[in-house]
């Protein structure tokens, strides 16, 4: 018997306002009918000012929870992927615990941009098989707006706020690919191409929290090669071929990008789970707020083979193969 982290519950959180194309076209010289064809985006939600990242984390871990029956009180391991954390310190992932009422293990952010969720995945995975916990919230939050230089229509369109959560727990396998659970993570960091997507602030830089940068271009041709390379090392990892997948939950940056995935392994577009119409890019919170939705809404079922994928600033990318 091999240890295995099984996915016992999942949760979603979005704030209530949404802004749509038509809303942003009367900021910045751009189209509904550009945003769609471009990028597969209808429309994001946008926090409350008084919502902070912790906020969104929150709800969605509650919903998590909630989803997999258990008490926050069992919980000894909190990752809070994020880009915009409340404060520089502490990590929101600590405000998060302490508004769960959690008071025992540890709490600590990770930082991977729209890779987040599959790091914090795998981070939290390696801490449950080793034996160093036994039930983790593993968050995505973003309320990534607030990093928009609402001037600069080649990025302010692109983005939106949310969170989702899964609780993964301490379960046993065989140790082959009909186990339920995450049965391999792949994560991968290129910091050579760290200025096709940035921020141009920091503390220790400018001292300001700055806005994103992006050279969309640059950033859409690795992420079709290098998710592609990162979703075939997770199959050769397993032995098993893109035919086994029932559902690609993809990061959701770009329709466009998701398709040439999806192409590349034969899935049809009914096996891919696509939020970017509604969502836009959440970034680390994309992942989890569509595994959210479709487990939801009984699209995912229990024993099924689930494929995670995500890029982003860094660069960053990584996939992971997970039995529900
Ligand atoms: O989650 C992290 C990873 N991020 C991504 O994966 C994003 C990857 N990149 C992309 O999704 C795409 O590159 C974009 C959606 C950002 C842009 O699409 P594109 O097809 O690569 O367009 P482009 O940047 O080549 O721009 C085409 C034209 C340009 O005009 P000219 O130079 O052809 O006259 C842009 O200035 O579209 C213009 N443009 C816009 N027009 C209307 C750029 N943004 C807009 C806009 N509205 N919002």
């Amino acid at each position: 018997m091999v240890v295995r982290s099984l996915i016992a519950g999942c949760g979603a959180y979005l704030p209530a306002r949404i802004v749509s194309n038509a809303e942003l076209a009367e900021r910045v010289e751009t189209t509904d009918a550009w945003i769609q064809e471009r990028t597969g985006i209808r429309q994001r939600h946008v926090a409350a000012e008084d919502e902070a990242t912790s906020d969104l984390a929150v709800r969605a871990a509650e919903a998590a929870l909630a989803d997999a029956g258990i008490a926050a009180a069992a919980v000894d391991l909190i990752i809070v992927a994020t880009t915009t954390p409340d404060q520089t310190f502490p990590a929101t992932a600590a405000r998060v615990q302490a508004k769960l009422g959690v008071t025992k293990g540890s709490a600590f952010d990770v930082q991977a941009v729209c890779s987040g969720f599959v790091f914090a995945l795998a981070i939290a995975d390696n801490f449950i098989r080793l034996g160093q916990a036994r039930t983790a919230l593993v968050i995505g939050a973003e309320t990534f707006t607030r990093l928009l230089d609402w001037a600069d229509r080649t990025t302010c369109v692109l983005f939106g706020d949310g969170a989702g959560a899964v609780v993964l727990t301490r379960g046993e396998g065989k140790g082959d690919t009909t186990d339920r659970g995450v049965l391999t993570t792949h994560l991968h960091t290129d910091g050579a191409h760290a200025d096709i997507l940035y921020v141009d602030g920091g503390p220790s830089s400018t001292m300001t929290v700055g806005h994103v940068r992006m050279l969309g271009k640059e950033v859409f041709k690795h992420a079709v090669t290098r998710l592609a390379e990162s979703v075939e090392e997770a199959l050769a990892a397993t032995g098993l071929p893109a035919s086994a997948i029932d559902w690609l939950v993809p990061h959701q940056a770009n329709r466009r990008i998701i398709d040439a995935t999806a192409r590349r392994l034969g899935l049809s577009t009914e096996r891919v789970v696509l939020t970017v119409d509604r969502h836009a890019n959440t970034s680390a919170a994309s992942i989890p707020l569509a595994l959210a939705e479709a487990r939801a809404d009984g699209r995912i079922r229990p024993g099924q083979l689930v494929l995670l994928e995500a890029m982003g600033g860094g660069l960053t990318w990584g996939a992971a193969l997970v039995r529900i």
